[in-house]
């Protein structure tokens, strides 16, 4: 008989997963992790958003925008990220990640572990992503208030490879949700 509590398609009982959101600040990557996490917790399927901006207070607060402290920090993200995923959860990680070496790394720490590891490009031109300034960033970089502005005056090298890549100057948010779930079912991470 059903369950009327219970969801009519689960995600329950799926392996876990990382699924990296990386991209330019203001390209999406927070609003499409936050909004596929919603979906999939309706899902019942065991989800956590780790998010960059939580996760430089929280983890790496010590750390300041040098390239080794953005890969300290990427290093330590991914290390929870692996263990929540090796534990069955689906891990959304919308962190900028901007150095291919160190995205690299934390895809081979999940590849030891034998635990999935999916890399998404979320893209806008940074021109959109300037006119997006959602933090008001891109606005402080130009007035002088602000240096080593990913995109802008500091490095951001595009996935060369990735496992999808989202437009999110060409599609909504919501139908870049519905691409990335594709995704997760096409990988046997999720019920169709
Ligand atoms: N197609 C789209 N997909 C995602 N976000 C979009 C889209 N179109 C417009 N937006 C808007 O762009 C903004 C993206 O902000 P968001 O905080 O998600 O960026 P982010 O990539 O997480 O940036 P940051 O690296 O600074 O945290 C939001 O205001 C969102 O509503
Ligand atoms: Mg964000």
């Amino acid at each position: 008989m059903n369950d009327p509590s219970r969801p009519a398609a689960s995600c329950a009982g799926f392996p876990g997963a990382t699924v990296w959101l990386t991209g330019l600040p203001s390209a999406g990557k927070s609003t499409i992790a936050q909004a596929l996490a919603a979906r999939l917790r309706a899902e019942a399927r065991r989800t956590e958003v780790l998010d960059g901006d939580d996760m430089r207070g929280l983890l790496s607060a010590d750390l300041g925008f040098s390239r080794a402290d953005r890969d300290a920090n990427v290093r330590r993200v991914g290390l929870v990220a692996e263990l929540l995923a090796r534990n069955g959860v689906l891990a959304l990680v919308p962190v900028i990640a901007p150095y291919a070496q160190a995205r690299d790394a934390v895809r081979e720490r999940h590849e030891r572990s034998g635990t999935a590891y999916l890399e998404v490009h979320v893209a806008a031109p940074v021109e959109v992503c300037a006119r997006r300034d959602v933090k008001g960033l891109y606005a402080r970089q130009r007035e002088g208030l602000l240096t080593g502005l990913t995109g802008v005056d500091a490095p951001y090298e595009e996935p060369s490879r990735p496992d999808l890549r989202l437009d999110t100057d060409r599609q909504s948010a919501a139908e870049s949700v519905v691409a990335l779930r594709a995704l997760l079912i096409d990988r046997g991470l999720c019920t169709p």
